[in-house]
This record gives C-alpha cells, sequence and structure tokens, in this order.
C-alpha cells in the first residue's frame, strides 16, 4: 500500500507541474478564463483518471511524457465536468475540492467557458506530435475521449442523471447512467494508457473490462460517500443525492447492498488484469483503493 500511494502521489504531482504548464497566465479578459481554468483544474483531486493512464501505459513500457500528456487530457475533461456538474442549472454546488466552485469563485459565464476551453484544450494536446509520434495514435486517442465524453458518454450519463430526478430506476437503469456519467471516462483512461503504449487489441479489451467495473465500483463509492461521508474530508456538499432525489444504487439497494455491490467489482476488476502478472499491481492497487477511499 505504500508502494502504491508514493506512486499515485509521483503521477499526480507530474501531472499537476503539467497542467501547470498548458495552462499560463495571461493578462486582460482573457486572463480571467484562464485563471478559471486553473482554479478548476490546479490544486487538489485524487487524479485518479491520469493515474490509471499512466499507470496503464507503464506496463508497456511507454515513455512517461507521452502518459503524462494523455493523463492531463482526461483529467482536464473530468474537470471540465465538475465545473459544469457543480454550476446552479445542474447540481448547484457551491463547495468543489474543499474550495468555492468555480461559478462562486467566477461567475455562471465564465464557468460555462473555462469547462468548455478546457474540454477543446484536451483534444489540443492529444492532437499535437509531442503525445505520441504515430498520428494514428494520436487520432486513436482523440476519437476513443471523444466517444467516452459525449452523448454515448459523460455528457448523456449527465442526462440521464437530471431526467432520472424525476422517474424511478431499477438496478439495469442505474447502472447504465453510472456506465456513461462516471464509467465512460475511467474506461477511457485505462484503454488511453493500452492506445498510448501501443498495447495489442486484446491487451486494450483486458483494460476495458477492468475499467468498466472499477467505473461503476467507483460511482458506487461516491453515492456512498454522498450519503455517509462527511463534507470535511470530502471536500464537496454531502446529502445532495438524497435532496435532489437522484438515481443512486445506495438508493435502491441500501448502504449495505450498495457496499457489497462495490466490493463484488473491485474484485472482479481485479481478475481482468491477471493476464498481465506483477506488472499490473499498480492497476489492482487503484482498484483497492476505489473502495477504500474517504474522498
Ligand atoms: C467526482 O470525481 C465526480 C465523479 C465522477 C463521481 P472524483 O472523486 O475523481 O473527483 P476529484 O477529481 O478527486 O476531485
Ligand atoms: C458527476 O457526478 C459526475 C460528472 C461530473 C460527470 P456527481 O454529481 O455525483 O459528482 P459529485 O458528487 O458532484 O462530485
Ligand atoms: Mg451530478
Ligand atoms: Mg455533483
Ligand atoms: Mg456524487
Amino acid at each position: 500500500m505504500a508502494e502504491f500511494d508514493a506512486l499515485m502521489k509521483e503521477t499526480a504531482s507530474l501531472v499537476e507541474t503539467a497542467l501547470d504548464e498548458f495552462l499560463p497566465r495571461r493578462p486582460g479578459p482573457l486572463g480571467r478564463v484562464v485563471d478559471a481554468m486553473r482554479h478548476g483544474a490546479l490544486d487538489g483531486g485524487k487524479r485518479l483518471r491520469p493515474f490509471l493512464l499512466i499507470a496503464a501505459a507503464d506496463m508497456f513500457g511507454c515513455p512517461r511524457e507521452r502518459s503524462v500528456r494523455a493523463g492531463c487530457a482526461v483529467e482536464m475533461i473530468h474537470c471540465y465536468s465538475l465545473i459544469h456538474d457543480d454550476l446552479p442549472a445542474m447540481d448547484d454546488s457551491d463547495l468543489r475540492r474543499g474550495r468555492p466552485s468555480v461559478h462562486k469563485a467566477y461567475d455562471d459565464a465564465t464557468a460555462i467557458l473555462a469547462g468548455d476551453a478546457l474540454l477543446t484544450l484536451a483534444f489540443e494536446i492529444l492532437a499535437e506530435r509531442e503525445t505520441h509520434p504515430n498520428p494514428e495514435v494520436r487520432c486513436a486517442l482523440a476519437l476513443e475521449l471523444a466517444r467516452a465524453s459525449g452523448k454515448a458518454g459523460m455528457v448523456g450519463g449527465q442526462m440521464i442523471d437530471i431526467y432520472a430526478e424525476q422517474k424511478e430506476f431499477d438496478l439495469a437503469g442505474i447502472e447504465e447512467l453510472q456506465r456513461l456519467k462516471t464509467g465512460a471516462l475511467i474506461r477511457f483512461s485505462a484503454i488511453g494508457g493500452g492506445i498510448v503504449g501501443e498495447a495489442s487489441e486484446e491487451e486494450v479489451m483486458c483494460l476495458a473490462a477492468f475499467a468498466e467495473d472499477l467505473g461503476l465500483a467507483f460511482q458506487i463509492v461516491d453515492d456512498l460517500l454522498d450519503a455517509f461521508g462527511d463534507a470535511e474530508s470530502l471536500g464537496k456538499p454531502v446529502g445532495q443525492d438524497a435532496d435532489m432525489d437522484k438515481a443512486t444504487f445506495v438508493k435502491l439497494l441500501g448502504a449495505e447492498g450498495a457496499r457489497d455491490k462495490a466490493k463484488d467489482l473491485v474484485a472482479s476488476s481485479k481478475a481482468h488484469l491477471d493476464r498481465f502478472g506483477d506488472r499490473a499491481a499498480p492497476l489492482k492497487g487503484a482498484a483497492d483503493f476505489v473502495f477504500r477511499r474517504k474522498s
């Protein structure tokens, strides 16, 4: 566990340095949107998605310069999704990562633009030659990230999440919602590591299977933390899901049922990595982390 914690710290610090460099401050009105982007993307967050991407890429001997760039791209999409998720028109959350949400620190219009600019910057980074010398690899990364982020991924999931506030959902419906809302970007993170590391198709498929189970477990734990965690350590408000009558596993299965399901999913996620042997230890460590995390 100490080894895992050290690796997570190391990759988070590489990602934060790179994010800082991707977002140089600017004077004037343009500077305002950059400052808001920096507020939403720097100083905080577990950096789990870039960790998954970098750890997966490490298994195939990928140079860190490449995997850190791809990791920054998925983290930017994630941060943009959080900025928009917190807006009054969505979850109306004032606190994120222990600080005021971007629309609170700035205003709604600036938060919308900062999110949009992080979204587009992610694809700019993937398209640049430094991400990988082979344009086919860059194109595959951009294609998979676009699919994971858009209507058949995170955005689609967010739409169902909002719609679900007025509708009863069964287990399959909630699974579909969470697979898109949270699962798609986590799935991209793992397969993106395989793609940038030039893994074989079968290897990428194993990474996908791992991340599909892990993504679901991740959102179940997020829902448990919303119901039973504390705002101080989470750095975001609690109790919002129940207040807004969100469709969650906790609502449907109760706390024990949801915890058992997350535990089973973490175990099955790890089993998909067995073919990689010891090389998969960091990714398996990430699966355990997802279950035990308190923030
Ligand atoms: C929170 O994600 C939003 C969900 C997709 C559930 P994280 O828990 O990874 O948030 P940060 O990046 O660590 O703040
Ligand atoms: C939002 O899920 C996930 C995305 C931003 C795509 P939540 O609304 O549950 O995330 P938190 O709990 O606010 O972090
Ligand atoms: Mg939400
Ligand atoms: Mg939210
Ligand atoms: Mg939540």
